[in-house]
């Protein structure tokens, strides 16, 4: 939530900034701004909503210098507005942030009773006055006095601060939310997330909890919280700046869809030794004692999309390598005192890596000594830093705030992770586990032939966008698909769609079904299709219009649905990842009809680095 970028270099500031934004912007789009030391002092240009506002502002208003920090706003406290948008200021101190202030109410009561004089309702500003009051009042250094600062504050932070009397530095601090830094021949960079840095380095550098840094014209120099100076190692980024491009498909959500093929290939390379016909996970070896697990249960915790391939990871996890697996929502999780010990395996599944609640989870579980195994897309983020092991799903940079292929690679690595453990176990036979990778390694075939002829997807379009409400359901390990259908679904299309585990229809939902209300059904030959079949029965029997994903050939399911999109004949432990796909498919065409801003949907943001 909220992207924040700094430059200190040899360009102008302006289009660095701006780009840099551009690339951040699925973090939040309530606001923009920026801040430049120019030859007359600092100038500040802000305004309400997207980036493309600020753009137009600054070609009246240009600014030009070579220091600079930006910022696209979540929105937290205070509505989205100009006086609400950062960089805010006090006195000689011009600042952007990303983060809460849990404690700015008795923050500002108290610097208003000193006098400071507040101009916006956010928290971010109180920041700003104590930094400036201790500047001012107690004559301390700016360095000096954003460590103090920092000291009061509780909740998160990361900030790039500039003093308008020192055009030779920006300012940086950091506390639980993401901070990542850089630098080339053309200057140093900081910001919040790693695509903004991509065009000038692939060598990073994550802050720690705790980090102070300065980006001057020596580059960045780093200190610890005890003010200690600190070298943290730069990790290599495996992405290039054309991965975090549009590349000529209308939406970022699009051109993810499509790159499934690759990704799912990607998440599976190395990782599975042909000749010995097994799995082959050397980042878990930190789980294992030989062959022999640490841990005798596991918990998966994850918000959102991550979360449903969890539910889909308990599936697999319990049925090849039959170790129980609980699956929990991450801001469920830690207030509920968990069952957590030195034998349970917590595995916090996260795109971003940065997810407030799932990261304060994972801490917490580690606290009660659970063994942690992240399952994470973005290489260095904050989970898979404070993990024990990392699976990384290798997705490529996700943009789209509907997670898609991150979704994908989620259920390969899933997938690896049961087998590997069936495996050690002993509980799965040669025979079924080379069938079970054989399936695996022919999944991008087979969702590339899908992407292929998907045109029928379209023919949803409408019954879906002229509809109130939409249905999705489906059994087993396809139930959390028609969960995360609904939500790709109402996330970018604002349609009010929702996923059930299609048993549980009569029990409540089906009084929701009305003449003409659509209910997609996820009804694959397979264990429960015959449960289905009957399930579309009763929701026909009450007017729905049912789509139904299935094979092609299959007869029986052609008789009773409206609109049949054909599936490939696969495993039920695949199906999930191929099922998936049209039901991104559609959720994107239906928000695409009806115009609706598809890659940055209202009200969310791509990262949610909040609780
Ligand atoms: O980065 P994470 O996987 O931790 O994010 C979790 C959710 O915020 C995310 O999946 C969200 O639900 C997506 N917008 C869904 O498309």
């Amino acid at each position: 939530m909220c992207g924040i970028i700094g430059y200190f270099g040899r360009e102008n500031a302006t289009p660095v900034l701006l780009d840099g934004l551009k690339r951040l912007e699925y973090r939040g789009y309530d606001s923009a701004g920026i801040a430049v030391h120019t030859s007359d002092g600092v100038a500040i240009r802000r305004t309400e909503g997207k980036l493309v506002h600020l753009e137009n502002l600054l070609q009246g208003e240009p600014v030009s210098g070579t220091i600079g920090i930006g910022h696209t706003r979540w929105a937290t406290h205070g509505r989205p507005s100009e006086t609400n948008a950062h960089p805010h200021c006090a006195g000689d101190i011009v600042l952007v942030h990303n983060g809460i202030i849990e404690n700015y109410d008795e923050l500002k009561r108290f610097l208003q009773g000193e006098g400071q004089e507040f101009t916006s309702e956010t928290d971010t500003e109180v920041i700003c006055h104590l930094i400036d009051y201790y500047h001012q009042r107690e004559g301390l250094t700016t360095t000096q006095a954003i460590r103090r600062a920092t000291a009061r504050l509780s909740g998160s932070y990361a900030l790039v601060i500039m003093d308008t009397r020192e055009p030779d530095r920006l300012y940086v601090a950091k506390n639980g939310s993401p901070l990542v830094v850089g630098a080339n021949e053309e200057g140093a960079f900081v910001a919040s997330d790693i695509p903004a840095l991509l065009p000038y380095t692939r060598e990073m550098i994550f802050l720690e909890d705790g980090d102070y840094a300065m980006l001057s014209a020596d580059g960045v120099s780093m200190a610890d919280a005890e003010g200690e100076k600190v070298t943290r190692a730069a990790q290599h980024i495996p992405w290039n700046p054309v991965m975090a491009e549009r590349g000529g498909y209308k939406h970022f959500m699009l051109k993810e869809i499509y790159e499934q093929p690759l990704t799912m290939r990607d998440a599976l390379a190395g990782r599975i030794d042909r000749d010995q016909g097994r799995v082959d996970l050397e980042d878990c070896a930190p789980l294992y004692e030989g062959d022999k697990p640490r841990f005798d249960r596991i918990v998966i915790i994850a918000c959102g999309t991550s979360y449903h391939a969890g539910m889909v990871g308990k599936y697999l996890i319990e049925s090849l390598a039959r170790v129980p697996v609980t699956v929990d929502l991450a801001s469920e999780f830690r207030y509920r005192n968990p069952l957590i010990d030195d034998r349970t395996l917590v595995i916090p599944i996260s795109q971003s890596g940065e997810t407030a609640d799932t990261l304060a989870a994972q801490r917490q579980a580690s606290t009660l000594g659970a063994l942690t195994l992240a399952i994470c897309n973005v290489v260095g983020s904050s989970i898979p830093r404070a993990s024990d092991a990392t699976l990384y799903t290798h997705a490529g940079p996700e943009i789209g705030v509907a997670s898609t292929k991150a979704f994908t690679t989620q259920l390969v690595v899933l997938n690896l992770f049961a087998l590997d453990l069936a495996t050690r176990l002993g509980r799965i036979e040669p025979n079924v586990l080379h069938d079970r990778l054989d399936e695996l390694v022919r999944l991008s075939r087979l969702v590339q032939e899908f992407l292929d002829n998907a045109d029928v997807v379209k023919s949803t379009i409408e019954p879906i966008a002229e509809a109130r409400s939409v249905l999705f359901i489906g059994r087993g390990a396809n139930f959390p698909v028609a969960l995360e259908g609904a939500l790709k679904l109402k996330e970018i299309s604002y349609i009010h769609a929702e996923g059930f585990a299609a048993g549980e229809l009569k029990h409540g939902p089906i009084a929701l079904i009305d003449h003409g209300t659509p209910v997609v059904a996820l009804a694959p030959r397979g264990p429960t299709q015959a449960k289905v079949l009957s399930n579309i029965e009763e929701v026909r029997a009450r007017g729905a219009f049912v789509i139904a994903l299935g094979s092609a050939d299959d007869e029986a399911l052609r008789s009773k649905a409206d609109i049949v999109i054909p599936l490939p004949d696969v495993g039920w432990e695949a199906m999930p990842m191929i099922a998936s796909v049209p039901l991104q498919l559609m959720a994107y065409y239906v928000a695409d009809y009806k115009g609706t801003d598809v890659d940055q949907p209202r009200n969310l943001a791509k990262s949610v680095t909040v609780e």
